[in-house]
């Protein structure tokens, strides 16, 4: 099983001509009101690839509430560990430009509100991974990780959004799944002398025993497990929306590695699917389902 623990929130979404500088106001059309949160993407893909997913995390005892999990309900995501508190569902504020790139504000809400403690209560084994990302505290998130390790589970950790992170958290994570601002933000906290990413792969295996994965948008991915490279390339395509596009890489390479597909394939699966998903608009519509990742990679041949 793959337990998710993570941020689910609304997501408002406007489409720009450009996304706006600091004191300048632009306008969009309508808005779209669309569940989205990075835990709850990344759940959504796990399951739409096949995994049988638990979502843990929090939301509010509000109007945003069911409309943030409409999706994963009706996807089979269990739910049952999903509290609600007094504080209202986290919001994310998108506006998306005319290229399909996006910013994002989030108001956590909620998603501060988490426990823990629920992860003790599973009782998980090797089988298992706890998926975690960065828009809960790194406390709940560690200490989750902390539980996991001690029950045999591999945690993986996606490190958006990005920021400084405990080492302590970071010797938990089995392996950790970066962009490129991210890499770059942790070379410099790690103070990593070449800065390259086969050197932050090195310094992460050698201090805290991790693999990692750097997405490399539409260049790929690439990422070091024990020690080797491995690289997959992006599929072609036309984007419109890559909100969510790095949720779909995360959500679909931990459900391969779930069921015990090898590291590289694994890799190619979760970019192949971010890919897919830049083609549609919102952080959960373009997840792709296994049958049209299994269609893309039968089109597509590997070219490393
Ligand atoms: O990664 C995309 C997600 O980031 C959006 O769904 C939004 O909720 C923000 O959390
Ligand atoms: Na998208």
């Amino acid at each position: 099983m793959i337990i998710v623990f993570g941020s689910i929130n609304v997501d408002l979404v406007t489409k720009v001509a450009r996304i706006p500088r600091p004191g300048e106001t632009v306008t969009g059309d309508a808005y779209q009101r669309l569940p989205g949160g990075k835990g709850a993407n990344q759940a959504l893909a796990a399951r739409r690839a096949g995994a049988e997913v638990r979502m843990l995390g929090a939301v509010g005892d509000d109007a945003f509430a069911e409309p943030a999990l409409v999706n994963l309900r009706e996807a089979g995501v269990d739910l049952s560990s999903v509290r609600r508190t007094d504080r209202p569902t986290g919001v994310a504020f998108i506006v998306v430009d005319a290229e399909g790139r996006n910013a994002i504000t989030v108001a956590a809400g909620a998603n501060t509100a988490v426990e823990a403690t629920a992860v003790e209560r599973l009782d998980l084994g090797a089988q298992d991974i706890l998926l975690l990302q960065r828009e809960i505290p790194d406390a709940a998130g560690e200490s989750a990780a902390r539980s996991a390790k001690a029950a045999g589970a591999r945690v993986v950790l996606n490190f958006a959004p990005s920021g400084v992170i405990p080492d302590s958290y970071l010797a938990l994570v089995d392996i950790l799944i970066l962009n490129e601002h991210e890499a770059a933000d942790l070379v410099s906290a790690l103070a990593i002398d070449t800065g390259s990413h086969a050197a932050l792969a090195d310094a992460l295996q050698i201090r805290f025993g991790t693999d990692v994965v750097v997405t490399l948008g539409a260049a790929g991915a690439v990422g070091w497990s024990n020690g080797i490279e491995h690289r997959t390339a992006a599929l072609p395509v036309n984007v419109v929306d890559t909100t969510g596009a790095g949720d779909t890489f995360v959500g679909i390479f931990t459900a391969a590695l779930a069921e015990g597909t090898s590291f590289g394939d694994a890799l190619r699966r979760g970019s192949i699917a971010g890919s897919l998903a830049c083609t549609c608009s919102g952080a959960q519509a373009g997840i792709p389902t296994r049958r049209a990742i299994d269609a893309a990679m039968n089109e597509h041949p590997h070219r490393g």
